[in-house]
């Protein structure tokens, strides 16, 4: 099979690599040679492959040899103009372009059923981890309940560090972009919108049905501080930027935020740069993947796998994604959590009120003082959905003329 690749950047470039390095067990594995005879970029490009360096897209796709196109140029135009004429020649495709399966995905599985051919995008989510296979056949007889996962290695990373090292947001911010963890325009990574295109993805797979990342609540990491991460430490937890994905019955939850977890959730070790992701089926319970969610070679390899499937059936279609029908997610209101409550002042003349709006009849008041401090406590409400968790909050400081400085969800009860 003669292949092109649209994009030799860090992952195109990354896929020329992984097919030479595992060059003979490939051909072994698909019975044919993977051959590389097109590179399109609009920069000149270094080594081996310069010679395949094409401007014009036109080249590949007159081109009857070339049988697969990887595109890994990133964003939507004109990847999408590409991807389907590509497709409409019957040429099968494989991205790690999350933009595009986010925002197109439904229609260009519809273009490759169309001619026969496949679209393929395991590295759009998780980079290595091989979570879209694992959801679409080795889970395919399991109702999914629930898809939850640190799906950015930036905020992860950034996350980890505050914690270790106690400093702030800011200045770890600019030390992720030192070692170079962190892009100049850190925005789609710390605002949550990369999380969010990979989680309107994971809702996609595990509904069947097309929704839309702009319906997911988004909120990145910007607003955790340094204290937030000491009462995180104080009860033994970890703050995540999770992308969460729920089914229950025909209603669709999801959202992304910062979430403190605990040490009984599989996602807790997650360190660093790396993914995790859990799914929760309804015969299955809880599984987890965990790996590298972004890098050169193993974002490479997974492009390298859907090549190989795709070669494997080049003959068939295979329906991996979903319909074009547009799904409703339920409002953040209707999603519930435990919630960290930072109170300026001490806790002495508003237990009542605590009482009252952020804990059952039962719950003890136990607040939380951090060492030293005398300006604020803390206290871990109950479980409330968000609407009424924000209404109290509303109540609680017109009632007690005392601010809530911040607070933060939490989920005390995953295993
Ligand atoms: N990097 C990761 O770890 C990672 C992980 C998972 C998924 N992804 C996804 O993989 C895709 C590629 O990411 P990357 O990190 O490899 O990006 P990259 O390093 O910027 O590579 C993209 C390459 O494509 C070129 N290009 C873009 N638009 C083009 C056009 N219209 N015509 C010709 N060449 C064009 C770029 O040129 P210019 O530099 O001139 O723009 C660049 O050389 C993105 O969708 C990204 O979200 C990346």
């Amino acid at each position: 099979m003669k292949v092109a690749i649209m994009g030799y950047g860090t992952i195109g470039s990354g896929v020329a690599e992984v097919l030479r390095i595992n060059q003979d067990q490939i051909q072994r594995k698909v019975g044919e040679p993977i051959e590389l005879k097109y590179v399109l970029d609009r920069n000149e490009i270094a080594g081996e492959d310069h010679d395949k360096l094409v401007l014009d897209f036109n080249i590949i796709a007159e081109d009857p040899e070339v049988g697969l196109v990887v595109e890994t140029m990133g964003g939507i135009h004109p990847a999408y103009e590409f991807v389907k004429a590509s497709l409409e020649k019957g040429k099968h495709v494989v991205t790690s372009n999350k933009a595009l399966v986010d925002a197109m995905g439904s229609k260009l599985i519809s273009i490759a059923k169309e001619h026969n051919c496949n679209f393929f995008f395991e590295a759009s989510v998780g980079g290595g981890i091989p979570v879209i296979r694992t959801i679409y056949h080795n889970y395919a007889g399991e109702k999914l309940t629930e898809i939850t996962g640190i799906l950015n290695g930036t905020t992860n990373y950034i996350l980890t560090k505050m914690r270790d090292s106690g400093a702030s947001f800011e200045d770890t911010l600019h030390e992720a972009q030192k070692l170079g963890y962190a892009e100049r325009d850190p925005s789609a990574d710390i605002d949550g919108f990369d999380t969010s295109r990979k989680t309107a993805i994971l809702l996609s797979m595990a509904s069947g049905n097309r929704c839309r990342h702009e319906d997911i609540y988004t909120e990145g990491i910007r607003n955790v501080s340094a204290i937030d991460v000491e009462y995180a430490k104080f009860l033994g937890m970890n703050i995540r930027l999770l992308g969460s994905v729920q089914v229950v019955e025909d209603k669709y939850f999801a959202y992304v935020a910062p979430i403190m977890i605990t040490k009984n959730d599989p996602l807790y070790p997650v360190d660093g740069v790396f993914n995790g992701i859990r799914i929760v089926g309804n015969c299955l319970g809880t599984t987890m993947l965990y790996g590298m969610g972004a890098g050169k070679l193993p974002t490479a390899s997974a492009v390298v796998s859907d090549m190989i499937a795709a070669v494997r059936h080049q003959h068939e279609f295979q329906g991996i994604g979903w319909s074009e029908k547009m799904i409703d997610i339920e409002p953040m209101g209707s999603n519930a959590f435990n919630y960290l409550v930072r109170i300026e002042g001490t806790p002495d003349d508003v237990a009542n009120e605590v009482k009252d709006l952020f804990l059952n009849d039962t719950t003890a008041f136990h607040p939380i003082v951090l060492d030293g401090r005398t300006d604020e406590f803390a206290v871990m409400t109950d479980v409330m959905f968000e609407s009424d968790f924000k209404e109290n909050m509303k109540e609680f400081e017109e009632k007690t003329g005392r601010r809530v400085f911040h607070f933060l969800r939490a989920e005390l009860g995953k295993d």
